[in-house]
């Protein structure tokens, strides 16, 4: 789905810049061009890098309730 129509920008291109650490929209812009021009998508950008850090938090707080780890 194409987010940033300025820069042609998908959500997975997005998703991927915030995968490599990107936590803010400015990092998000400056990182692949999304939210660099209008401004028009940033609401959408911050969404997904919420998105991100959900997904990421619930990720490590099933990493950290897996028996393997509970043995450690
Ligand atoms: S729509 Fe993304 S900067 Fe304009």
């Amino acid at each position: 789905m194409l987010v940033c129509q300025c820069s042609g920008i998908s959500d997975r291109t997005i998703r991927r810049v915030v995968r490599a650490g990107a936590s803010t929209v400015g990092q998000v812009a400056r990182g692949c061009g999304a939210g660099a021009y209008c401004g028009g998508c940033t609401e959408a950008i911050r969404d997904l890098i919420q998105v991100d850090a959900a997904e990421n938090a619930d990720e490590m707080g099933a990493a950290l309730t897996t028996p393997a780890n509970l043995r450690a």
